[in-house]
């Protein structure tokens, strides 16, 4: 894992505190504005780390399909596209507008705060906001359901190679898709499943998240529907950054999850497993009690790219 402290494009980081998941739209007129607020982002985040260096604040940037040609000038990575929606027999995983994303990670909520408020200042009618979700770390890294998550997420040099993308897109060397998703939960029907239920759901146990056997036939765990595997038995891994999000005088409960990949198309074969089933119809009982809202696919490319884009002549 790369020591990533205070970067922009920190995309093997470890979990952090607190996070604020920002998706903006750029409008009309508004591209030469975004990539100044881009290009320039490491500086703002430098006066913020040397200021409060031990909050490991770091901000990860990604663009969308729709704005990329006209912003970087570069060629399309090879599989950035818009996110397609999936559409199972009983749940949907739907695709929203959102041109930028802005990851920021940090030990501190009161830092996320003040990047974002930076970063939007400066962005200012530019763009325009399709989503803002602060999330938080819960006890020892738990969803808003009560079960431990990204156990099994990749580390050190595994996290690399799931992570960033390699020789299979040269010119993109280095940077990575990333899926953002977020999910609302029913929380009191959760709630009133038995433990034993809700650890079937998942595929690991409630208190120590360890692992349940995958099931032989039948219905799948969210675990087991999840996990891609080759042919030859090669599993893929991604990286998830999910938080907790809510507000219970609203009554608000969600994990937003957000997964960093070199291949975009495990993620979406994932998503497939998870709506549509596997087999077909017997999708994913996670999706009985969370409902995604919202849907975006971004690229975001290594730093150095970022900083080097200038407007085309
Ligand atoms: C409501 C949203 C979601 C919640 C609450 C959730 C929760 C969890 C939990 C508790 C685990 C087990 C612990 C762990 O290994 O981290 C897990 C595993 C996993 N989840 Fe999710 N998840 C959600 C959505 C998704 C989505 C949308 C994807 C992918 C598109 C995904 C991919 C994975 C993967 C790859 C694993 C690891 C499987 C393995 O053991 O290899 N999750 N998730």
């Amino acid at each position: 894992m790369s020591d990533t402290t205070g970067a922009v494009q920190a995309l093997t980081t470890p979990l952090t505190a607190n996070a604020v998941f920002l998706v903006v739209s750029v409008v009309s007129g508004g591209i030469d504005s975004a990539r100044d607020v881009i290009v320039d982002l490491a500086d703002t985040l430098k006066t913020l780390t040397f200021r409060f260096p031990e909050t490991m604040l770091t901000c990860t940037v990604g663009i969308g399909n729709r704005i990329w040609a006209e912003i970087t000038g570069l060629p399309t990575p090879a599989q950035l596209r818009d996110f397609t929606p999936v559409i199972g027999a009983a749940h949907t995983a739907p695709a929203t507008p959102g041109d930028l994303l802005f990851h920021i990670r940090a030990e501190r909520a009161d830092v996320c705060f003040e990047l974002e408020r930076q970063i939007l200042d400066a962005l200012g009618y530019a763009v325009s906001v399709e989503d803002e979700t602060v999330g938080f770390r819960s006890f020892d890294r738990r969803d808003l359901l009560g079960f431990v998550d990204g156990t099994a997420n990749p580390v050190g040099p595994d996290a690399d190679d799931a992570v960033l993308v390699g020789d299979e897109d040269p010119g993109n060397a280095g940077g990575t898709y990333v899926v953002t998703q977020k999910y609302l939960h029913p929380l009191p029907s959760w709630r009133a499943l038995p433990t034993e239920r809700q650890e079937a759901i998942i595929g690991r146990t409630k208190l120590e998240g360890l692992e349940l056997d995958d099931a032989e036939r039948g219905q799948k765990s969210h675990k087991t529907l999840a996990t891609v595997t080759d042919d030859d038995g090669t599993e893929h891994d991604i990286q998830r950054d999910n938080m907790p999000f809510g507000r219970p005088g609203h009554g608000e409960f969600g994990t937003y999850f957000l997964g960093y990949s070199r291949d975009l198309s495990v993620i979406q074969t994932m998503l497939e497993r998870m709506f549509i089933g596997d087999p077909p119809g017997l999708h994913d009982q996670l999706l009985d009690f969370s409902t995604a809202v919202t849907g975006s696919v971004f690229f975001a490319p290594r730093a150095d790219v970022l900083a080097s884009l200038r407007s085309p002549d």
